[in-house]
């Protein structure tokens, strides 16, 4: 029986914390799914296709990609993972301030789908402050992001941010 795992998020943008996910969560299935959520009410920085294109730019040459399909779905996980025939759902945990909302989905995609599992792995912690959200605030200040993120996604920030860094703000004289 071949074992299909998901690993389902906004990445908006992909940063290192999640390549790493992936790459140590290819072993628990034969092959791994990326799935980008699709919802309209959710504003993103990247659109969809952005996204998708960032992922399999990001995973290029890495041992793990073989083994690794980049997808968007829109609708229920549960349905989505059903219908790819996947039994797993991986998620990652940063900290404990990630656990209550990682719960409370799993308990509520365990309820809905009870043949499909999740399956959480921590962060490496060299990435455990790391989310998409600081990445763009980071970026959108004219910060680095070098080592956050891989290489295209700091070129596709530059672009959505283009000479976005600001002087200095002075202090009080
Ligand atoms: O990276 P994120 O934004 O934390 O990922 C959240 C995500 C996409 C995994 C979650 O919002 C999700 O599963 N959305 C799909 C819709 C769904 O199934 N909702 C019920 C889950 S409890």
């Amino acid at each position: 029986m071949t074992r299909i795992a998901v690993y389902p998020g906004s990445f908006d943008p992909i940063t290192y914390g999640h390549l790493d996910l992936i790459e140590r969560g290819v072993v628990l299935a034969d092959s791994l799914i990326v799935a980008i959520a699709t919802n309209p009410e959710k504003r993103t920085l990247f659109t969809v296709e952005e996204r998708v294109e960032l992922i399999r730019r990001a995973l290029e040459g890495r041992p793990a990609a073989g083994r690794v399909r980049v997808d968007a779905f829109g609708g229920l996980l549960v349905d989505y993972a059903r219908a790819n025939g996947a039994t797993l759902i991986l998620r990652g945990l940063r900290a404990v301030s990630d656990f209550e909302y990682e719960f409370q989905m799993a308990l509520m995609n365990r309820h809905l789908e009870p043949g499909i599992e999740t399956v959480f792995m921590t962060t490496s912690a060299k990435h455990s402050f790391l989310s998409s959200r600081l990445v763009k605030e980071v970026a959108s200040l004219g910060g680095s992001v070098d080592g956050m993120v891989p290489p295209p996604v700091i070129e596709a920030l530059a672009g959505k941010f283009p000479r976005s860094r600001k002087p200095a703000a002075r202090g009080p004289r």
